[in-house]
């Protein structure tokens, strides 16, 4: 285990209503005027953007609106929320949404106390300073409702990158598994993936000696995949639903993930899908995750048939490698069976379409990408014809 500082300082509510008295904690943390941040329009057919406007009046608290953010959120959405945000002299950012409006929250927060372009700290500006971010979450996925991070699509380069910050970690997250009844199965699919591959980041690490990590990680991805079908088959399992969104967060806020060397090269590959094609980040993962678990596994056998054996149930047996490889296996057919896309032709990702992809990768990310294995554009070009 490496040394390591840890700090999540958010504040979780979690539970049935929650919602309603988001008000109140906009107040707790000082917010007098909040610029509320939706995406494209679920939160208003479910009524839910009413009932928070609600709280917010009731708690004294100011707001302004704005609406529109897409998955996959880009640039020229960011400039206009902190044109937004500094018009109506906002002091706080209200994030009502999943991953994409939280993200974009947290640009608009970077952005808006800055005179430069807020795409400067995903360039590599260390980021020291934003407004304060609060979060409604309604899909258990991206884990950005604790997390330092941001993830946003630079529109004119055509690049998708994050940064992190511990000044971006939201102040509070609301967790109301009943905001997510009206999710359609695929963007849960989408979401298990995603917050599975969080974990399959932190999990695959040179790092020796992580007893406490492996073992929270195991028991994540064992409990997100004991629970994952009863959302996709009733979405309004409401027990189900709150493991997952409690399993998102945990996923992806770190406390599985300290001490330990991290990957992120699938986060990477799949990015890029994300830019030039919008495939969904949670599908991407579906396709490009097992690709690259075939082409490392044999950094460390041993790892790969722990998890097989320890999450996917796999016989335990002298041949490391077979029972590695039928572990992949089986994640794949579990992430099949949720109706996920397991070939980049069924995200409509041409062959012809890697080079370019590959291209991008390497702008955004420098010569390699990952550590578990430290991968070259060669290598990245593999993976993707691995997933084809
Ligand atoms: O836009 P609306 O109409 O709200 O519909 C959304 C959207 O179409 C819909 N949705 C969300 N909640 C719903 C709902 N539909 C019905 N009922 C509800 N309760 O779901 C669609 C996807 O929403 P999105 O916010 O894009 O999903 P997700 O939470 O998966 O976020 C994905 C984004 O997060 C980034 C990804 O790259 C991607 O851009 N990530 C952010 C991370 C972070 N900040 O720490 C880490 C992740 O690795 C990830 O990269
Ligand atoms: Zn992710």
């Amino acid at each position: 285990m490496e040394n390591f500082t840890f700090q999540s300082p958010t504040q979780f509510i979690f539970g049935s209503d929650t919602h309603k008295r988001v008000g109140k904690y906009v107040a707790q943390c000082g917010g007098k005027r909040a610029l509320v941040l939706y995406g494209g329009g679920s939160v208003l057919r479910s009524g839910v953007l009413h009932e928070v406007l609600d709280s917010l009046d009731a708690a004294g608290v100011d707001c302004v609106t704005l609406g529109g953010v897409q998955p996959n959120p880009g640039s020229s959405f960011v400039y206009q929320a902190i044109e937004a945000a500094r018009e109506a002299q906002v002091d706080f950012l209200l994030a009502v949404g999943g991953g994409s409006v939280i993200d974009t929250a947290k640009a608009v927060a970077l952005g808006t106390p800055y005179a430069g372009d807020f795409l400067d700290f995903f360039r590599g500006k260390p980021a020291t300073e934003a407004l304060p971010v609060g979060v409604v979450l309604t899909i258990p996925a991206a884990g950005s409702e604790g997390s330092p991070n941001t993830v946003i699509t630079d529109e004119e380069n055509k690049i998708k990158k994050g940064t992190k910050a511990d000044c971006l970690r939201p102040r509070f997250a609301v967790l109301n598994p009943e905001l997510t009844f009206t999710l359609p199965k695929y963007q849960s699919a989408c979401g298990i993936s995603d917050m599975m591959s969080h974990i399959l980041e932190r999990y695959f690490t040179k790092t020796p000696d992580n007893a406490v990590t492996d073992r929270m990680c195991e028991a994540v991805l064992l409990a997100v995949k004991d629970v994952a079908m009863r959302v996709i088959i009733d979405s309004e399992d409401y027990q189900a639903q709150a493991a997952l969104m409690w399993a998102g967060m945990l996923a992806h806020n770190n406390i599985c993930g300290v001490g330990r060397e991290q990957d992120w090269a699938s986060h990477a590959l799949a990015h890029q899908l994300s830019a030039l094609f919008d495939s969904a980040h949670g599908a991407a993962l579906a396709v490009i995750f097992p690709a690259w678990m075939r082409y490392c596994l044999d950094e460390d056998v041993e790892r790969f048939a722990r998890l097989a054996a320890n999450v996917w149930e796999v016989p335990a047996g002298d041949d490391k490698r077979q029972m590695a490889l039928a572990g992949i296996e089986r994640y794949q057919e579990f992430l099949r069976g949720l109706g996920l896309p397991t070939k980049l032709e069924h995200l409509d990702v041409p062959e012809e379409a890697i080079p370019q992809l590959v291209e991008l990768l390497v702008a955004a990310n420098g010569p390699t990408v990952g550590n578990f294995k430290k991968l070259t554009a060669a290598d990245a070009e593999a993976i993707y014809r691995l997933a084809l």
